[in-house]
């Protein structure tokens, strides 16, 4: 049997709570062509759908939430924390995506904290790294990824690191079309397990590294049959379920 892979769809700011739960209420064949692959699917709606989302899910979809705050409770206006994603039994959060270190100021080490928040609930932090293009272009990949990677597993145990799931995913390419070629994802992948290993020893063998970033039907198969890419972060691809069922049929 091939390795088991995680899919995930980023809905980002799309479907509102309405159409969000048609779409979960319609993903049972999604979660069977997924499984039949031996993959494993989730998606990441609005906050405002969440708790919805968890009570409407087919068995095996995961719900993730697409931030979360990194103190467990208090005067933090706006804010949800781990704990209350917890208590609504969701699967885990996306952290650090480019999109919030780029319009929310979010940081690696912000990014560390809510990464231990989430742990600290059992819940799985999806953690996004990658570089803008100026950094592709200057040859500079991988000292800013592993800068990413080594501020936001700052402190956890190798267990701990075992948990968490990486998304690289190039800036350029995201929502851009412009994917990055499977030699680069591949290359990638390997560096940021070359990394990790360094850090954590054996346990980085463990650690999910997704690639996200223009992701589609027609090339997830490349990215998937890569040895260091253990799934995909898709964002405009997943917001339509009959697109997003492609987008696991072409998987593998
Ligand atoms: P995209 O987004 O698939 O639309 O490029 C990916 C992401 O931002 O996670």
């Amino acid at each position: 049997m091939d390795k088991e892979l995680l899919i995930i769809g980023n809905w980002k700011m799309n479907l509102n709570p309405l159409e969000a739960a048609k779409y979960i209420s319609e993903a049972t064949s999604l979660v069977e062509e997924a499984s039949k692959r031996n993959i494993v699917v989730g998606v990441a709606p609005t906050f405002l759908a969440l708790t919805t989302a968890v009570y409407n899910a087919p068995e095996g979809l995961g719900i993730y939430a697409q931030n979360v705050n990194e103190h467990d409770h208090g005067a933090y206006t706006g804010e949800v924390s781990a704990s209350m994603l917890k208590f609504a039994n969701l699967t885990g959060a996306i952290i650090g995506h480019s999109e919030r270190r780029q319009y929310n100021g979010e940081t690696s080490k912000a990014c560390n904290l809510k990464i231990k928040a989430l742990l600290e609930q059992g819940l799985t932090p999806v953690y996004c790294v990658g570089e803008s293009l100026e950094t592709f272009e200057a040859g500079k990949t991988i000292e800013f990824v592993s800068e990413q990677l080594r501020e936001g597993f700052a402190g956890l145990t190798a267990e701990e690191a075992s948990q968490v799931v990486i998304a690289y995913e190039p800036i350029w390419a995201i929502g851009t079309g412009k994917s990055a070629s499977i030699e680069i994802a591949e290359e990638t992948a390997k560096q940021i397990r070359a990394i990790l290993s360094d850090i954590f020893g054996e346990a980085s063998s463990r650690i999910k590294i997704l690639y996200g970033g223009s992701v589609k039907a027609e090339n997830i198969g490349g990215y998937m049959a890569c040895p260091n890419v253990d799934g995909a972060l898709v964002g405009g691809a997943s917001v339509d379920l009959e697109s997003f069922t492609k987008v696991i049929k072409g998987a593998r």
